[in-house]
């Protein structure tokens, strides 16, 4: 199979002050090399959308900040690496600050 130079993210967006409700945005996203699910949201915020939240912390696996849903699996964004299509969103139970930006209950 030939390796794929964009990959599409779908990704989960809600500003509980603007929207009625939760959405999908699906953004291009060029692939630079081994990629982390982080570096995607990054890449969005710093080139398509600064307003898209989502956590940083350690960016080493340890701190566990940063897990959302990647295909409906919990995991770590900043140390998922991805090559294909996939959907972020947030854990199941946590209440949603903004986008991936959330907060346990
Ligand atoms: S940012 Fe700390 S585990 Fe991902």
């Amino acid at each position: 199979m030939e390796k794929k130079e964009i990959i599409k993210m779908s990704c989960f967006r809600f500003d509980p002050e603007k929207d009625e409700k939760p959405h999908f945005e699906v953004y291009d996203i060029p692939l630079n090399g081994a990629m982390c699910v982080q570096d995607c949201l990054t890449y969005v915020r710093e080139n398509v959308d600064p307003s898209l939240a989502f956590f940083i912390n350690c960016r080493l696996g340890f701190c566990r900040r940063c897990l959302v849903r990647i295909n409906g699996k919990s995991c770590l964004a900043c140390t998922t690496e991805v090559q294909d299509d996939f959907t972020v969103e947030p854990l199941l139970k946590e209440k949603v600050i903004r986008d991936l930006w959330c907060e346990s209950l």
